[in-house]
């Protein structure tokens, strides 16, 4: 089973994301967390060219190295998890790709986005996705607080306010567009009542 928490930075999703991983790993014989981009050797060196401020990357280049580092994590790390039945929590998944360089840099439309995901990802495909909704205000006041005064943010959290509310508008719309697999979470409620949510929608589609 593969489960990814999606949202915009700052929303919660990697809280919500380790604190599964710690209620599921005691019960379950194979389990692993990754989060994007990084989680193999290759990924981690892509993720730090992506996150450097000092770099000016093109949106279509930016496209295909988060595509590459997913590639490299999907054959390396995801596939032989999963194809032994084991469960993989995603932090970040292609879904990131669809709603930051589709919807937030506009490389290219959804559709054709989604379609070139499979074959990055050689159709690994998530379960259950869950969107941590939260508005792009409260984001940036709990980045803001996790930065502290002496942090620069990094390259992608650079992008200014219009461009987290694209993404998160996309994300919403590729929600509303799959019902079945994404379950949208408020994200704006407390890390308990987040975590309660998550964990009671579960319940659904744990053996
Ligand atoms: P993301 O992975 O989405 O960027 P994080 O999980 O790292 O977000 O959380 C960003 C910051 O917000 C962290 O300092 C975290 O402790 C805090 N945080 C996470 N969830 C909540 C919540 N439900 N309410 C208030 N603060 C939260
Ligand atoms: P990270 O520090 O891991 O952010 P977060 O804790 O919010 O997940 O940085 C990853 C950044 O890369 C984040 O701004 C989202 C962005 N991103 C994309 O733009 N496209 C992608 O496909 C992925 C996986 C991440």
């Amino acid at each position: 089973m593969i489960i990814s928490f999606e949202g915009i930075d700052g929303s919660g999703k990697s809280t919500q994301a380790k604190k599964l991983m710690a209620r599921l790993s005691p019960t379950t014989d194979e389990i692993l967390y990754v989060r994007e981009p990084g989680g193999t050797d290759v990924s981690e060196r892509v993720r730090s060219l992506l996150l450097d401020p000092a770099l000016h990357i093109f949106p279509f280049a930016e496209m295909l190295l988060f595509s590459a580092a997913r590639s490299q994590l999907v054959e390396e790390k995801i596939k032989p998890v999963h194809s032994r039945g084991g469960i993989v929590i995603c932090d970040r998944f292609f879904d990131s790709t669809v709603a930051y360089q589709g919807g937030g840099r506009g490389v290219a439309e959804s559709g054709w986005l989604e379609a070139f995901q499979r074959t990055v990802t050689a159709g690994v495909w998530p379960d259950r996705t869950y969107l941590v909704d939260v508005s792009v205000t409260v984001a940036t006041d709990r980045l803001t607080a996790r930065l502290g005064d002496n942090a620069s943010p990094d390259r992608m959290e650079q992008a200014g306010a219009s461009f987290f509310e694209r993404v998160r508008q996309t994300y919403l719309d590729l929600a509303a567009r799959d019902k079945g697999r994404y379950c949208v979470i408020d994200g704006s409620k407390s890390e308990d009542e987040v975590e309660a949510a998550i964990w009671s929608d579960l319940q659904t589609l744990l053996p």
